[in-house]
C-alpha cells in the first residue's frame, strides 16, 4: 500500500509521505510473520497484540468525540457526513454480529471481546490484559501511565504510551492521522501476512483467523476509505494540520514496529530456550506440533 495525497502537495508533505511509505514497506516485510507458525508462537503474538486491539477503541472514541457534540447537552456536529462515518466504524468494531459456532444464532460482540475469545481458544495468557481492564474500569476510564504497569510484553508500553497520549491531547488531525495510516489502512495487509503462514491451514485457531479475515475485508473494503476521508476532513486543506497528521502516522507506525520487534525477540528467545532444553534429543527439535 502506498500513500499519496492530491496534486497540491508541498515539499514537506512529500518528504513525510515518503517516510511513511518506507515504514509501511518495512512493516509489511517484518521478519515476525513467518515465525508465527505454532500455537506457542501465536500465543506470544496475541499476548502482545491484544493491547493494540484494546487501544484502537480508545483512539476511535477519541475521534468520535472530536466530531460530535462535546457538551453534556447536544448541539449539531460540524459535519454529519463524517460523524456518520465514525459511527459506522464504531458500530462495526464495537457491536459487530458474529455467527455462533453451531450456526444457529448470531451474537453481538466487539472485535476486542472476540479477540479475547480467540485468545481463550488457543489458551493464550490474558491475565495482563484483564488486569489492565480492571484498573481502567475501577478508575472510571482514567488515563494511566503504561510505563508504570509491570509485566507488559516488550514494545507494548511504548505503543500504549503513544496512543494514550494522542487520546489525551485530543488533536483531530493527529488522531485521524494515526487512525488512518496506523490502523484502518495498513491492518488488512498485516493480518493477511500473518494468516498466510501455512500453519494456519491446520485450523487450530479458527477464531483468530475469523478475526483477521474480518478485518481484511471490513477495513480493506469499507473502513479504509472512510478513514482516509476523515483524515482529509481533519486536515481541512491546511498544510500544517496535514504535516501533524502525517507525523502522527509516522510515529504510530514506528510504535507498531517496536511492538512487532518485541514479539519477534520474544519468539526467538522462546525458541532458544526450548532449543537448549532439547539439546541431546535432536528429534524433538523438528517435531511437528
Ligand atoms: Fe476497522
Amino acid at each position: 500500500m502506498l500513500f499519496k495525497g492530491g496534486s497540491l502537495r508541498d515539499t514537506e508533505t512529500i518528504a513525510l509521505e515518503s517516510k511513511l511509505n518506507h515504514l509501511v514497506d518495512q512493516l509489511l516485510h517484518h521478519p515476525v510473520y513467518p515465525c508465527i507458525n505454532s500455537l506457542e508462537t501465536l500465543r506470544l503474538f496475541m499476548e502482545s497484540h491484544v493491547y493494540a486491539v484494546w487501544d484502537f477503541m480508545s483512539l476511535t472514541h477519541a475521534l468520535r468525540r472530536q466530531l460530535s457534540s462535546r457538551g453534556k447537552l447536544w448541539t449539531p456536529g460540524a459535519s454529519p457526513r463524517h460523524l456518520r462515518m465514525i459511527y459506522t466504524i464504531l458500530m462495526d468494531e464495537e457491536t459487530d454480529t458474529w455467527e455462533e459456532l453451531d450456526g444457529k444464532r448470531r451474537v453481538v460482540l466487539s472485535h476486542f471481546e472476540l479477540y479475547l475469545k480467540a485468545m481463550d481458544e488457543v489458551h493464550a495468557n490474558r491475565e495482563g490484559m484483564d488486569a489492565l481492564l480492571d484498573t481502567v474500569q475501577s478508575t472510571g476510564g482514567d488515563y494511566f501511565d503504561p510505563s508504570a504497569v509491570t509485566g507488559l510484553p516488550r514494545g507494548v508500553a511504548s505503543f500504549l504510551d503513544y496512543h494514550l497520549e494522542l487520546v489525551k491531547e485530543a488533536d483531530l488531525a493527529r488522531i485521524a492521522g494515526a487512525f488512518y495510516f496506523g490502523r484502518e489502512a495498513i491492518l488488512p495487509d498485516l493480518f493477511e501476512r500473518v494468516i498466510a503462514q501455512p500453519w494456519f491451514q491446520q485450523n487450530k485457531a479458527p477464531l483468530f483467523v475469523t478475526y483477521c479475515q474480518h478485518h481484511v475485508h471490513l477495513d480493506g473494503d469499507v473502513h479504509g476509505g472512510m478513514a482516509e476521508e476523515l483524515f482529509e476532513y481533519a486536515c481541512a486543506g491546511d498544510s500544517e494540520k496535514r504535516h501533524a497528521g502525517l507525523l502522527a502516522g509516522i510515529a504510530t507506525l514506528k510504535a507498531r514496529q517496536r511492538l512487532l520487534d518485541g514479539i519477534h525477540q520474544g519468539i526467538q528467545k522462546m525458541q532458544t530456550v526450548s532449543g537448549e532444553k532439547t539439546k541431546g534429543n535432536p528429534t524433538l527439535l523438528v517435531q511437528a506440533e
